[in-house]
């Protein structure tokens, strides 16, 4: 008995409030929901032919805000205690199932579903929380230099143009002058909340148009006819990539000059080129890692890389040669007089290159004299040897260079009577004659030898030479037309072609 009694008592404890106290908003709830027998699989029309118009507003980040009248939802204020709006779950109420098309991860749903606000008008307002992933085909032929031009498009798929009409928002302007009338506009772009927004460090935003597309070549019953569509027309901020990639890049290439000025004898010349072939493919790398695995286009980087590659290609290829030439003696290869014609006349005196002074290498008596070798002393003893005594010839030269004035040789007197002593001289310093004419001869041999090898060199260095100035304006002008390319890749003033108006919040559309 005892319990029944507490059992009664919860229950009208638990009843009391239901009847007696029942406030306005549930009894609100109640008049919409059971008296008037709301059925949210119906649109909100009276009539089947009416269309529901929808609004569609796109805030970064993350919200997509959605208004449409439900004439069925609307109740006279002062009969429900003054209430204005009503807070219910989207799942009790007609939604006009819009649905971003083109996502990119099979998530049609918004992210978080969260409470409508219902007017008393009958006007429904849902802004609901979204990560939206978007298929955005990316352009990469200018990367890092690139824009893109990304689009959410957002369309209802179970609705089509003949019973819901999408609209872009329509907001009002509070006039800062009291007496002014209030003004409705369009809002034509995506909204920034400068409290919600955070400025990506990667990509800027350059237009934000967003607008209502209609394409009449499908029939009004598809619900491909119309969507509403927002479009981001980002611009990559490139200064990660210039610090990163492209500076060291263009460093590295314009060693390659570096490569002509390493003298051959070195030895490194290939190992310079090879090095910097190695470093550029490290950075090819580096670059295919970060970027879509796309064939459609080549981006930028990748063809300055490619253009380094090719011409480091062919240095390593004139090194090789200039190698060859520079190691080539008489005793393996003739140098032919055009050759030589060529490759120290002519092509020097187009190259303005500048060559050692040669002032000694007249022909002297059919002879070539090579400078500062002491040849020249030999030849000139085989003209003093009778004249001058032995220790004379010996010194005559040294004193000289030790600043003593040369001494004065004096002539010997030309006696008769010394004619037999000078054949007995002449005989016995004969085989000292022959010695020094084959010094001589060898000498000559060997000067001559020392010559055509240095011909070789001269022409190796003139190889370099050319090898420089092909090589230098080559990648200059590479470098500044490809980067260039890049650098004046702008986005169009306007979000859309042919069309003038800027989608900006500068310039409303009023309604
Ligand atoms: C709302 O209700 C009040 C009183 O119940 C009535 O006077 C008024 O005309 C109603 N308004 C509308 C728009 O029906
Ligand atoms: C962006 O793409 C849309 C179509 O998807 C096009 O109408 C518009 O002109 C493009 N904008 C720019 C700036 O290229």
């Amino acid at each position: 008995m005892e319990r029944r009694m507490l059992s009664l008592t919860l229950l009208w404890a638990l009843a009391l409030p239901g009847t007696l106290g029942m406030n306005m908003e549930e009894k609100l709830v109640k008049y919409l929901f059971q008296e008037k027998a709301y059925d949210k699989n119906l649109r909100p029309v009276v009539s089947k032919d009416e269309t529901v118009t929808v609004q569609l507003a796109l805030t970064l980040s993350n919200l997509v805000s959605l208004g449409w009248t439900d004439y069925r939802l609307q109740w006279n204020e002062s009969e429900f205690g003054g209430i204005g709006v009503l807070r219910l779950r989207p799942e009790l109420l007609w939604l006009p199932q819009i649905v971003l098309e083109n996502n990119n991860d099979g998530n049609f749903e918004i992210s978080y579903s969260c409470n409508t606000l219902v007017y008393s008008s009958g006007w429904v307002y849902w802004l609901p929380p979204a990560i939206f992933r978007s298929a955005c085909p990316i352009n990469v032929n200018f990367f890092p230099f690139d824009w893109q031009n990304c689009t959410l498009k957002f369309t209802s798929l179970m609705y089509n143009a003949n019973e819901i009409d999408m609209q872009v928002k329509i907001d009002v302007e509070v006039p800062e002058n009291k007496d002014e009338p209030e003004r409705n506009f369009l809002v034509e772009w995506i909204i920034i909340d400068p409290a919600g927004f955070t400025e990506n460090g990667e990509w800027e935003i350059i237009h934000r148009p967003a607008r209502k597309n209609v394409d009449p070549s499908v029939p009004r019953e598809s619900n491909k006819y119309q969507d509403i569509t927002f479009y981001l027309i980002i611009k990559r901020k490139p200064l990660f990539y210039i610090i990163n990639i492209v500076t060291p890049c263009i460093l590295i290439a314009f060693m390659t000059i570096l490569v002509f000025y390493l003298p051959a004898d070195c030895g490194e010349k290939v190992t310079l080129v090879i090095s910097i072939l190695l470093a550029q493919s490290v950075f090819l790398l580096l670059i295919s890692q970060r970027l879509p695995a796309t064939s459609f286009a080549i981006p930028l980087i990748g063809k300055y890389l490619l253009f380094v590659m090719l011409l480091l290609t062919a240095v390593v290829v004139l090194c090789v040669v200039e190698l060859n030439i520079h190691f080539r003696t008489p005793s393996t290869h003739i140098l032919s007089s055009w050759t030589k014609e060529f490759f120290l006349e002519t092509l020097p005196r187009l190259m303005h290159m500048s060559r050692p002074a040669e002032s000694d290498s007249e022909p002297q008596e059919g002879l070539l004299i090579r400078r500062s070798s002491s040849v020249g002393y030999i030849v000139k003893a085989e003209e003093y040897f009778t004249i001058k005594s032995r220790s004379e010839l010996m010194f005559e030269k040294q004193s000289e260079r030790h600043g003593l004035a040369s001494r004065i040789t004096p002539a010997r007197p030309n006696l008769h009577g010394m004619d037999d002593r000078g054949e007995q001289l002449y005989n016995e310093i004969k085989p000292a004659i022959t010695g020094a004419n084959y010094i001589v001869k060898h000498m000559r041999d060997k000067n001559e030898y020392n010559e055509e090898k240095d011909n070789w060199n001269l022409i190796a260095a003139t190889v370099d030479h050319l090898g420089l100035l092909l090589v230098t304006p080559i990648l200059t002008l590479g470098t500044l037309w490809i980067f260039l390319m890049g650098y004046y890749n702008h986005p169009p003033p306007l979000p859309f072609e042919g069309d003038p108006f800027d989608y900006h919040e500068d310039h409303k559309h009023y309604v």
